[in-house]
């Protein structure tokens, strides 16, 4: 099953035939949005909002542990995010996708794992997520292929299949928000090798991970980063742009979920064998 996470701009999946809607209780909360179920090319995805109704939650208090574990209380088994960036790499240009294969942690006080040692919250289920989690363990997750391989390259041959500007790979850097940055703040991101700035990109993905799923980003170049514009920088132009890539983000993922081999071939799902201590 594959779940996908609308980020800002994408609060519903318009024009998809919807099926019903699910409000799914964590142990970790709610998530920021019912789960939208719809019909897409005979299957059933599932779609939540990550800013929830009326752009609710601002980046730093997404409730991401609940969004992901809901994910996988009903099912999903692949993560497609949708993700507004800045762009600090100067071949990237606002409009253009960005498949991007790794990631720079800047944010400070989010809760990013789901193992927490003896401090875990035990859950039910009979897989190893739940027994780790209950046996109180410590994990370190393998984070040298964030990003499913299997997911980036359907993605990345349908973005050429269908001639939109796009770039194959790229360092997704993580900030806090939610103010944007400051022109010094992005020249230290890109010393460091970050390719665009966005502020929800970072614990979603480890969190998909750590409960075995697959995740895989598009992002959507909204505007050039902060500095290298030479402007002032607004939420309006994020959206804006984000509005204008809408028809081609609900193009991508119906012809990604229709493409994607239902078999798994990226080893995704193993990634917690050997990782608790
Ligand atoms: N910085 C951080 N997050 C963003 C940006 C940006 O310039 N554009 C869209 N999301």
């Amino acid at each position: 099953m594959i779940g996908i996470v609308g980020g800002s701009g994408l609060y519903e999946l318009e024009g998809f035939n919807v099926v019903e809607k699910l409000r799914v209780r964590t142990p970790f909360g709610e998530p920021s949005s019912e789960i939208t179920v719809v019909q897409v090319e005979g299957k059933e995805v599932f779609f939540l909002s990550r800013h929830g109704e009326g752009h609710a939650y601002p980046p730093h208090l997404v409730p991401y542990r609940a969004n992901m574990w809901a994910f996988r209380e009903i099912g999903v088994r692949r993560v497609i995010a949708i993700s507004a960036v800045g762009a600090i790499n100067q071949r990237f240009k606002p409009g253009d996708f960005v498949v991007v294969d790794d990631l720079l942690n800047f944010t400070k006080n989010r809760k990013d794992t789901f193992y927490e040692g003896k401090f875990s919250i035990p859950v039910k289920g009979e897989d190893k997520v739940a027994e780790l989690l209950t046996k109180g363990k410590v994990v370190h997750i393998d984070a040298s292929q964030l990003y499913c391989p299997q997911i980036r390259e359907a993605l990345i041959s349908l973005l050429e299949e269908l001639n939109y500007s796009y770039h194959p790979s790229g360092v997704y850097a993580c900030t806090d928000g939610p103010k944007f940055e400051t022109p010094a703040e992005i020249r230290m991101v890109e010393r460091a090798g970050g390719d665009v700035v966005g502020m929800t990109g970072y614990p979603e993905v480890v969190l998909a991970r750590e409960l075995t799923m697959c995740y895989a980003t598009i992002c959507v170049v909204a505007n050039p980063a902060a500095g290298i514009a030479g402007y002032r920088l607004t939420s309006e132009e994020v959206l804006n742009l984000m509005k204008q890539r809408q028809k081609d983000i609900g193009t991508i993922i119906k012809l990604l979920v229709k493409q994607l081999p239902e078999e798994k071939t990226c080893g995704c799902e193993n990634i917690l064998d050997g990782a608790e201590v």
